[in-house]
């Protein structure tokens, strides 16, 4: 770190590259092109997938607003698509039915870091020409079908946010096995232009060309050597996360006033959020009621997500008006995110057990 803050290049440097061969070969992907930020990394990947105006990209209402957002930004329209009521993942058959001549590419995401139906997703893209771009913002170390996430879909992208499994403050990664994909990639974050500063200093040339219209979405060499060195620490950051949620898990398992996050027999998740649904016919409190005596008990949970196109931009812009995703908005009434992060203690882990059976149990019917 201090190397690099002493070193000549501060941005587009040495760690760049390096971040990106050891990220690659982490999750098993040919490529990975770091940006500025996950969302910069949904643009460029959009950008990648060819999406423009008058077409049409399929997702999740059961996300952050960037997975939409990013199709906007390329003047295309996000198509929501319900979730399957256990995982809270798109369900591929209501994919399925909302693919038109004009659907492009298709966004699941990992909720929560269960890894998402990719063998239907990618089914149904080579059925209709699709590309399919996974935002794994949540699920950085996830595996699906022994396949680790980040070598399954045509992109996958990753967030580094601090809150993530790997953090750099602000910071973002697509990989991928297409070279094609890649290169437009690393054109895009860079302005368009098609060869970086480095490599023009190497080569003794001054001449650059703009060739698309690109952003500056550069990960800086700074944020590349915290990521590498942070990128050490995954797997223990990993199990711990793994062991928080097996406490959860048994701790929970007999409270009538809360269902535990399910997961599939495939996936191996890597447990960015520990989203339960409370059983409101158990309780005698709405979610908001049983919110805030958590949030009185010191006990830092949330809510992730309100449906994207429940948002004043998309009722605004789409005309949502609420009940377009029955299993979406069911699940958002009942959802609340329990402390989840790696460097929890195994108090600070007894203290949400403790407060959530002493609220529910205040709260049972
Ligand atoms: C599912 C999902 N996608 C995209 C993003 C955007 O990532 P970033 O905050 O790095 O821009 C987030 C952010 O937290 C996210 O949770």
């Amino acid at each position: 770190m201090v190397d690099v803050m002493r070193g000549d290049w501060l941005t587009t440097g040495p760690r760049v590259s390096e971040f990106e061969e050891a990220f690659a070969a982490r999750v098993g992907a040919k490529y990975a092109v770091s940006f500025s930020s996950g969302t910069a990394a949904l643009h460029g990947a959009a950008f990648a997938a060819g999406l423009g105006s008058g077409d049409e990209a399929i997702t999740t209402p059961m996300t952050f607003a960037a997975t939409a957002n990013c199709v906007l930004y390329q003047g295309s329209k996000p198509v929501f698509a319900d979730v399957s009521a256990d995982t809270l993942n798109l369900d591929p058959d209501q994919v399925s039915s909302c693919i038109t001549a004009r659907t492009r590419a298709v966004l699941p995401v990992d909720y929560a870091g269960h890894p998402a139906e990719m063998d239907a997703m990618l089914e149904l893209a080579e059925r209709h020409g699709l590309t399919v771009i996974e935002d794994a913002s949540h699920a950085l170390g996830a595996e699906y079908r022994k396949r680790r996430t980040g070598s399954v879909a045509h992109m996958t992208v990753f967030s580094f946010h601090p809150v993530k499994h790997l953090a750099t403050g602000e910071g973002g990664m697509v990989t991928t096995e297409r070279a094609d994909f890649a290169e437009t990639l690393r054109c895009f974050r860079n302005h368009g232009i098609s060869s970086d500063a480095r490599q023009r200093q190497a080569e003794g040339q001054w001449h650059y060309e703009m060739v698309l219209l690109g952003f500056n979405y550069r990960l800086t060499d700074i944020a590349c050597a915290l990521g590498l060195s942070q990128l050490k620490k995954l797997d223990t950051n990993l199990s711990r996360r793994r062991e928080i949620a097996a406490r959860y898990a048994a701790a929970f398992g007999d409270l009538a006033g809360i269902a535990l996050p399910e997961v599939r027999a495939e996936v191996n998740p890597a447990w960015h959020l520990y989203p339960v649904r409370l059983n409101l016919k158990s309780l005698s409190a709405n979610r908001a009621q049983i919110f805030r005596a958590l949030r009185a008990e010191n006990i830092g949970v949330n809510v992730h997500y309100i449906p994207v196109h429940l948002h004043p931009y998309y009722r605004e812009r789409f005309g949502y008006k609420g009940g377009e995703f029955p299993v979406a908005e069911n699940a958002y009434e009942r959802l609340i995110s329990l402390p989840m992060f790696h460097g929890m203690s195994d108090q600070d882990v007894e203290d949400v057990i403790k407060a959530v059976r002493k609220v529910t149990s205040y709260f049972a019917r």
